[in-house]
This record gives structure tokens, C-alpha cells and sequence, in this order.
């Protein structure tokens, strides 16, 4: 093929395709057309290159040098056709906007009450000096039992109470801890004392908050998950006596703000028993004209020392367990556990 002949067929397939382009009304067209003209397997640009291989040798770079350059004019014209069809079919069209209309408000999401409950909680015992650390859901029976002082035969160990996560026996081991007893969902945060105390050489000064799981039956005050804050403190001579001042800092910090409790914060302790402490406590704050128990503590059970390697000879701790959603329900006036964890976002905009 001549050269002149080749320059001549590219530029009468650049006017149609630039015709089509242009003369294209919608999407659809265009996408026809940028077939027909680009097409990769059976475009028109692309059958027109086919005839260069016919080009006499000599002119071959000039025929390659045209080619590209209406190649590139077509691809141009392509583009300027695409962006003409993408803003005639915006919908904002520059002359009708009115920039004074108010505009489409955004839902901003807020944290859980329990999370603003956590915390708040972290935040108050963090000055007063105790780290926030987290410990495993799912608890062996060293943890969560043993080295708290559960012996085998304590009642508390009893499946009844428990989310054991299978009962490994001689032959099925599936859902057993290293000892090859059952594993379980923890039932109490105190699990995180053992893990602390066994990682770390006294002084501990450490709080835990997170959920906890017992086969209760679900109703206004009952849940099968729920939150507790634990609290652990062991260092040489520590005594009640700053047990009693903590839960009281602690206390004054958290319900000074609240609304209907202005009063000054008061704590009273009652005898109580747990295996993991000795002497054991319920605690007590002053609320509304009554006394409401927010939770058990004591000082650390010489047995529990020993089980995590300290000398009770030498150091002495306390620790406290509260939970969290009878805090957050006495200050916020829930009447129902169950509100927290339906979701209904109508209740949670409240907090
Ligand atoms: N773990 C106890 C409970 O779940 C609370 C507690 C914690 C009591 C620490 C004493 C010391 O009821």
C-alpha cells in the first residue's frame, strides 16, 4: 500500500469517529461507538493498522508516526465526549443550586453507656494510680478457679453456674485447658489477678474491666454477659485501710458529678466471705437516703499469693469486683439489663 493511501484512510476513519463521538446523545451511545472506532479485537483504528504491515518499507516510520498521532486524536475526542455526557447528567447544575438550603445533617454515633461507664472508670483509677490491663474471655481452670483458692469441690465450680465450653473427659479433649480440665467463659474478672500476679513481681497496682459470663436467665436485673471492674493492689503493708480509701476515692470521683447525688460519698463495708480473700467484704455507698451494694472485696487470700509464686510473709494486697452495669443503671435510671444490649438505637442516643 502507498503511503499516501494509508494517511488518506486514517483520516477519514479519525472524522467519522470523531463525528460519532461527538454526535453520541447518551452513554450507551458512546459505548457503541468507542467500540466500533477503539474496539481492541475488532475496532475500525485497529483493522486500518493492519494495512501498515502492506507500507513500503522506506516509509514505514512516517506511516507509524501518523498512526499514533490519530490514534491519539481519536482517544482525545472520545474523552472530551465522555466528560461532556458525565455533566449534562450530574445533578447539580451550577445555575439552580441554592447554596443558603440547609444541609443533609449527619447521624454522629456515640460510644455505649457501658463503654462511657468503662471508661470514665479506667480514667478515675488511672490517677489513682492503677494501670488498665485485659485478660483472656475464654479461662482455663488454674485461673478462673485453682489459684483463687476454688478448690474441686466448691460449689461455685458447679456447671449449673458455668459456661464450660465442653467436659473433657479420658477420650474427648476438645475444649480442655493444659491441665486437661475444661476451659469456660470466665465467670468473674478476678481471673486477671492470677495473670498479672504470675507475669509481674510485686508491687501490682492494676485495674481490669471486661465481660464476664454466667447461665443466668435473662431478666431486669440478669444477664448471661455482663461487665466487671476488678481491682488489685499488692505491695509491702498494705492493708484495709487502703482498701477502704481507694473504693472511697474511687467512689466520690465517680458519683460526685451525677446528678441527685450531691451528698458527700460514704462506704460502708460488710463481712462477707469469698475464697480468693480474707478477710472479704461486701461494699456499700450511701444512695438516695439508702445504702446500694456496689460489689465484694477483700484483702488477697495468703493461698492466692502463694499459688502465683509471692510471699505473704513478705507483701499483702487487696482487691476489689464491682459491676459495671449496676453502676451505669443506678446512674442513668435504667430499670432493664436487657435495654443495654437490645440495640435500639432510640435508647442509646439518650446517653
Ligand atoms: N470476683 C467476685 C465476684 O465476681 C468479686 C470480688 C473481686 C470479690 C475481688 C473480692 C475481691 O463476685
Amino acid at each position: 500500500m502507498a503511503l499516501q493511501d494509508f494517511i488518506a484512510e486514517l483520516d477519514s476513519l479519525a472524522a467519522d469517529a470523531q463525528s460519532a463521538f461527538s454526535g453520541a446523545g447518551d452513554r450507551d451511545a458512546l459505548e457503541a461507538a468507542r467500540v466500533e472506532f477503539l474496539g481492541a479485537k475488532a475496532g475500525r483504528l485497529k483493522a486500518v493498522q493492519k494495512g501498515m504491515g502492506t507500507v513500503d518499507s522506506g516509509d514505514k516510520p512516517a506511516a507509524g508516526q501518523k498512526f499514533n498521532a490519530v490514534k491519539k486524536a481519536i482517544e482525545e475526542s472520545f474523552e472530551a465526549a465522555s466528560s461532556r455526557l458525565a455533566s449534562a447528567g450530574s445533578s447539580v447544575n451550577q445555575d439552580d443550586f441554592d447554596v443558603t438550603l440547609p444541609g443533609t445533617p449527619l447521624r454522629i454515633g456515640r460510644l455505649h453507656p457501658i463503654t462511657q461507664t468503662i471508661e470514665r472508670m479506667k480514667e478515675i483509677m488511672g490517677r489513682l494510680g492503677f494501670s488498665a490491663v485485659e485478660g483472656p474471655e475464654i479461662e482455663d481452670d488454674r485461673h478462673n478457679f485453682e489459684a483463687l483458692n476454688i478448690p474441686l469441690s466448691h460449689p461455685a465450680r458447679d456447671p449449673l453456674d458455668n459456661f464450660y465450653l465442653s467436659t473433657a473427659t479420658k477420650t474427648a479433649k476438645a475444649g480442655a485447658g493444659p491441665d486437661g480440665k475444661p476451659l469456660l467463659l470466665r465467670s468473674q474478672t478476678s481471673t486477671v489477678q492470677i495473670r498479672v500476679m504470675e507475669s509481674t513481681p510485686p508491687p501490682v497496682r492494676i485495674v481490669s474491666l471486661g465481660r464476664v459470663y454466667r447461665p443466668d436467665t435473662a431478666d431486669a436485673t440478669h444477664y448471661p454477659m455482663f461487665h466487671q471492674i476488678e481491682g488489685l493492689l499488692v505491695d509491702k503493708g498494705v492493708t484495709m485501710a487502703d482498701l477502704k480509701s481507694v473504693l472511697r476515692m474511687f467512689c466520690q470521683s465517680y458519683y460526685k458529678r451525677e446528678a441527685g447525688h450531691e451528698e458527700e460519698v460514704h462506704i460502708r463495708f460488710r463481712p462477707s466471705f469469698f475464697p480468693f480473700t480474707e478477710p472479704s467484704v461486701e461494699v456499700d455507698i450511701n444512695w438516695q437516703g439508702g445504702w446500694m451494694e456496689i460489689g465484694g472485696a477483700g484483702m488477697v487470700d495468703p493461698n492466692v499469693l502463694r499459688a502465683v509464686g509471692y510471699d505473704p510473709e513478705e507483701v499483702t494486697g487487696f482487691a476489689f469486683g464491682m459491676g459495671v452495669e449496676r453502676i451505669a443503671m443506678r446512674q442513668h435510671n435504667i430499670t432493664d439489663i436487657r435495654d443495654l444490649y437490645t440495640n435500639d438505637v432510640r435508647f442509646l442516643a439518650q446517653f
